[in-house]
């Protein structure tokens, strides 16, 4: 890979990280990117720095632009060590005058490097620094993506440098969004707004309101990861205003688990019910077939979600335990929910199931339907009617 420049004396300096298909149980099934910038000015700065493991790629495209040594500052927007895993490194060969960061990323630093004595600068919202001929505004975003997390504005480029929102975890040569097949852009960016910031979604619309009202006029985004928004930035603005909105479409997705098909026969017939009722997007996502996070990127825009479990001691499939513990950490709205699923003898899973549906506060279009071993065709009927309540009450939404 190569430096690139994203504006004039502004560069791109980050690494390419085409293996990983992990990232703290996101899957990415294409990797990442760990996206640096340098901007070249009477005062030369570095934005971010990269993973641990990827300094040399950082250092093979700094030195592309400049020496390491003149670099001045060092402006972390965000302590996460996907950011700053190699930032003791960077400090130790640039020793750098200034290094930048909010109020909660110096607490941040303290807590992840012990490093006391690092020349630090606070900079809070409303903040700048001149560089020669531009200026470094800074924004705090707190919690998006952590307490630290902060924007840098260059506002004579017209320029946000985002930390992790608007990002994507894809790796490219490609560096601009001009430059890949949109669809497959922005299908990257919503399965890492689903895993990454629906959490934070009133958080996201605060910012998008305040941006919108008296917000910098932003020519190009450059995030700390994927693609720079240079064509239509305006999109993923937009883009993130429907997710962070929890904008749902007539679409239910149906998520189980089954151990001798049981299960899965009664949510193929919940399927069945759903399109009765003239809902034709429905998607059957089985949880040990599917990653947790596609899953949630298909619950972002749903309407509905409907859970299928059958009862293993006592519980629900483990499997399907682990994607409803991280579904519900990401807190999803505008839902209606509904449960359903086969047992033994015993059959704990439905009540199991019900109650996620509550502590999501996704209110349930009925109370659910649980079958005894096999179902017949007369049982599974009770799974359609299941299906065609839960489109009637989209349908009424
Ligand atoms: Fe890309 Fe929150 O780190």
């Amino acid at each position: 890979m190569k430096a690139v420049e994203i504006k004039p004396n502004i560069f791109w300096v980050g690494a390419v990280d085409w293996n990983s298909r992990d990232f703290h149980g996101y899957s990415i099934k294409k990797g990442t990117t760990y996206n640096a910038y340098l901007i070249r000015d009477e005062k030369t700065v570095l934005f971010d720095t990269v993973r641990s493991g990827f300094k040399n790629d950082l250092l093979h495209h700094i030195h592309q632009v400049v020496d390491p040594a003149k670099i001045d500052y060092i402006v972390l927007n965000h302590v996460e060590l996907d950011h700053s895993g190699s930032l003791p490194e960077m400090i130790d060969l640039i020793k750098p005058e200034k290094i930048i960061c909010s109020p909660m990323g110096h607490k941040a630093l303290l807590e992840h490097f012990h490093r006391p004595d690092w020349p630090y600068m606070v900079a809070k919202t409303g903040d700048s620094i001149a560089l020669g001929k531009r200026t470094i505004k800074f924004v705090e975003t707190r919690m998006l993506h952590w307490p630290d997390s902060m924007f840098s504005y260059i506002p004579e480029d017209k320029l946000l440098i985002s930390s992790d929102a608007f990002g994507q975890h894809w790796a490219t040569s490609e560096r601009f969004d001009d430059e890949v097949d949109p669809h497959e852009l922005m299908a990257h960016a919503a399965k890492y707004y689903a895993n990454i910031l629906l959490l934070f979604s009133p958080i996201v619309q605060k910012l998008l309101a305040e941006i919108k009202a008296n917000g910098p006029e932003i020519e190009m985004i450059a995030p700390d990861h994927g693609l720079i928004w240079r064509k239509n930035p305006t999109a993923i603005i937009e883009a993130y205003q429907r997710w962070a909105n929890q904008e749902a479409r007539d679409k239910a997705v149906i998520v189980y688990d089954t151990m001798w098909h049981s299960t899965e026969k009664m949510a193929k017939a919940v399927a069945s019910g759903l399109q009765q009722e003239g809902i034709n997007s429905v998607s059957l996502l089985h949880v040990r077939k599917n990653h947790r996070s596609d899953i949630m990127t298909e619950v972002l825009d749903a309407k509905a979600v409907i859970l299928g479990s059958p009862t293993l001691n006592n519980n629900l499939m483990p499997a399907m335990a682990d994607v409803l513990t991280y579904m519900k950490g990401l807190r999803p709205k505008n839902k209606i929910g509904a449960a359903f699923g086969s047992y033994g003898w015993s059959g704990e899973a439905l009540k199991q199931l019900n109650k996620y549906l509550e502590d999501m506060e996704i209110p349930a279009a009925q109370d659910g339907v649980r079958i005894k071993n096999v179902p017949t065709h007369k049982t599974l009927k009770d799974c359609v009617e299941l299906g065609r309540s839960v489109a009637q009450a989209m349908n009424k939404s």
